[in-house]
């Protein structure tokens, strides 16, 4: 975790504009956003989908991971001044402003049909999101996993046996299968698994 530049700042500015949909106080780590491209192999015409980037934490893995960061990433992300921060520290990518419930529209709008996303990397707080918020992001991934698409998402660990972590888990796996859990990232604040499902 860079300490010494302004994210962490950003991000705490962040969750105090709306605690529910951040759902965190601090970003995710270097050693965390590593989990995220484990295993995973891009081709050429393969994009990467990002749900809920903040200040851009995985987005800087990502950026750095990606043969071509401009022509290979879309981030949608809710808070315009996340945004404001993304669009600033990665002037190459593509950034919207508006909900992961609308996946779909923003890849359409860009010319990115489905079968082209190898992976969704989220970290959205789904557990504390709104129940038709969730229904409606769900439909969105369930239309992008196709064979070969990797679903990563944060799961915090003391959070993993809470009710609505469970539920979510279950809900997960009820459509898309059994998941995989990471090792437990003890570098990350708070320490956090990396789970994936694949299309
Ligand atoms: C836990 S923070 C993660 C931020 C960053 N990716 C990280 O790992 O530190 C969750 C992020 O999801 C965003 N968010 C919440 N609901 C969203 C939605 N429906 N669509 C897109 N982004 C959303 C929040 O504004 C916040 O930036």
């Amino acid at each position: 975790m860079e300490f010494f530049s302004s994210e962490p700042l950003e991000f705490i500015k962040g969750t105090l504009r709306n605690p529910a949909a951040v759902g965190s106080i601090f970003p995710s780590s270097k050693y965390l956003s590593r989990e995220f491209t484990r295993y995973v192999r891009m081709d050429e015409d393969d994009v990467v989908v990002e749900l809920g980037p903040g200040t851009g934490p995985i987005t800087e893995h990502l950026y750095d991971w990606l043969d071509s960061p401009g022509d290979q990433y879309v981030g949608i992300e809710t808070d315009a001044g996340y945004v404001d921060v993304l669009r600033e520290r990665f002037p190459e990518m593509t950034f919207e402003q508006g909900s992961a419930a609308d996946t779909l529209e923003f890849l359409n709008a860009h010319d990115v049909e489905p079968e082209r996303v190898k992976l969704i990397a989220s970290a959205l707080p789904f557990a504390t999101l709104p129940d038709p918020v969730q229904d409606e992001i769900y439909e969105d991934i369930d239309r992008l996993m196709t064979p070969g698409t990797w679903f990563r998402t944060v799961q915090l660990a003391h959070a993993w046996p809470m009710e609505s972590a469970r539920r979510f888990r279950g809900r997960m796996e009820r459509r898309f299968g059994q998941m995989e859990r990471s090792r437990l990232v003890v570098r990350n604040l708070p320490p956090a698994y990396v789970l994936t499902w694949r299309g």
